[in-house]
């Protein structure tokens, strides 16, 4: 695979030029799209040289370049990988047969609408985040935020070109429209409710960058199964970079949480007043930050039952995270799966046909990759030698879509009345005080190699640089 032409105004790997109609109107998208990102892009930071790694092949071995590049200037590209050669569908009613390189038309609205679903939550984040660089507790911690948001930009080229090059007129109607919704805007907000919740503060973007963008994760994988080949194709490179996101997430959390038990044991308390006192932030509260942010993102699979999920399967539109290494028949008729519904105040466990529960299926596998960190986090509690255990809280707790919508239940499961839940929601989720106090430790660090007191420095820096390297100039 080449590696990409920086002369062209938009990098690519996909032959751009000799579809000039395409390039015709990618390129006239393409100064939307920057106004979009001088707009609703990260506040106050034009002027600032950034290090950042931009894609410039799909080659796993090298496909990113490093160096300092001011944000505006930053080439956002289109790249898919390479195409298997005689890719078969490997899953639902079409199984065996070869990989469309083409939208065939009975799934031509489907389609239309899981990739316009998806490209609207890579710019939704953006907005979300864009208030985060003027309270970065360190250069390293701004260089990453700021990476973040030019890859999700990315993930955005790459759906618009699929909606350009495959969609004709409609498609180019839906790339418009996705740099006029506005995340939270009440005339005109994002299509999935977790993408027009705020991002206020730090310890949110981490929760939000480990939670939220692993739902991204999961969606990416199953899309990356698709039939319609060159969906699968350019999700495949979207989750290259989606890792690096995760990352940030993980890593962010747990130096948060390395802080507060080093101040624990420095102060030998865990009385939350006296850790506030001292300026971090204390387990129980990243506990509700967790129950928040996990509850918000496990909505975004969908409802637990759903003839769509079962339709977009089917049709081999939307497989299975990781498809390819399960051992069953991958058309699944017959199959059944058990999800959650309440009787008699209880919640109990219901067998339904599996293709209507595929929503339930992923969302049980993220459920299990997103335990893991949790995990980690625990270790560096458990290092420190504080008796406190991080969870996510069930599945059922607080949530807002399918049959469990609206039903109260407390973080270890048990269904409660209305009485309980008010009685204990400010234990369970980020109360206005939390937030205040969290939002009140916000304040930009500037100098290399400096970190606000709330967070511990990584381990290592990017790309093998020093931790006190000069991620970010201010100029
Ligand atoms: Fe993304
Ligand atoms: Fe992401």
């Amino acid at each position: 695979m080449s590696t990409i032409n920086y002369s062209d105004k938009i990098p690519n790997n996909v032959n751009l030029s000799e579809d000039r109609t395409l390039q015709r109107a990618l390129e006239h998208w393409q100064p939307n799209y920057l106004q979009w990102w001088q707009d609703m892009g990260p506040d106050g930071s034009q002027n600032f040289d950034v290090y950042l790694r931009t894609a410039v092949s799909v080659d796993p071995q090298g496909w990113a370049q490093f160096g300092h590049v001011k944000m505006p200037d930053y080439r956002w590209g289109i790249f898919l990988n390479a195409a298997e050669q005689d890719r078969k569908i490997h899953f639902g009613d079409n199984i065996g047969e070869a990989a469309w390189q083409d939208v065939p038309g009975e799934h031509r609205a489907n389609l239309r609408r899981i990739i316009v679903t998806q490209g609207d939550t890579e710019p939704a984040s953006v907005e979300q985040q864009r208030h985060l660089g003027l309270t970065a507790p360190s250069q390293y911690d701004l260089r990453n935020l700021f990476q973040v948001n030019v890859e999700e930009g990315r993930h955005l080229w790459a759906m618009v070109y699929l909606l350009h090059k495959y969609f004709g007129r409609d498609g180019r109607e839906e790339a418009e429209a996705l740099l006029e919704r506005n995340s939270g805007n009440a005339d005109n907000p994002r299509i999935l409710e977790a993408f027009n919740e705020k991002t206020p503060d730090w310890l949110s973007f981490f929760m939000f960058t480990y939670f939220t963008d692993r739902d991204g994760k999961f969606q990416l994988c199953a899309l990356a199964e698709s039939a319609f080949d060159p969906l699968a194709r350019t999700t495949k490179f979207m989750l290259t970079e989606e890792a690096h996101h995760m990352f940030v997430g993980e890593s962010g959390v747990g130096r948060v949480i390395q802080r507060t038990v080093d101040a624990m044991n420095q102060l030998k308390t865990d009385d939350t007043a006296k850790l506030r006192a001292a300026g971090v932030i204390d387990l129980p509260t990243i506990q509700r930050y967790i129950n928040f942010h996990f509850s918000v993102t496990i909505d975004l699979f969908g409802a637990d039952q759903s003839s769509n999920a079962a339709t977009f399967y089917s049709s081999g539109l939307k497989g299975r995270y990781e498809e390819g290494k399960r051992v069953d028949d991958h058309i699944l008729i017959g199959n059944t799966y058990k999800v959650l519904e309440v009787v008699n105040g209880q919640l109990i466990e219901k067998e339904v046909p599996m293709l209507n529960a595929l929503n339930e299926v992923l969302r049980d596998d993220y459920i299990t990759d997103s335990k893991g960190g949790v995990d980690r986090w625990n270790r560096i509690i458990e290092k420190a030698g504080i008796p406190f255990k991080l969870t996510v809280p069930h599945k059922a707790f607080h949530r807002n879509i399918g049959s469990l919508a609206g039903i109260k239940v407390s973080p270890d499961g048990k269904v409660i009345n209305d009485h309980e839940w008010n009685q204990h929601v400010e234990q369970w989720l980020p109360s206005d005080e939390d937030r205040a106090y969290v939002g009140s430790l916000m304040g930009r660090v500037t100098e290399n190699g400096k970190f606000a007191n709330w967070i511990a420095p990584p381990v290592m820096g990017i790309n093998r640089q020093p931790v006190d390297f000069e991620y970010v100039r201010f100029n």
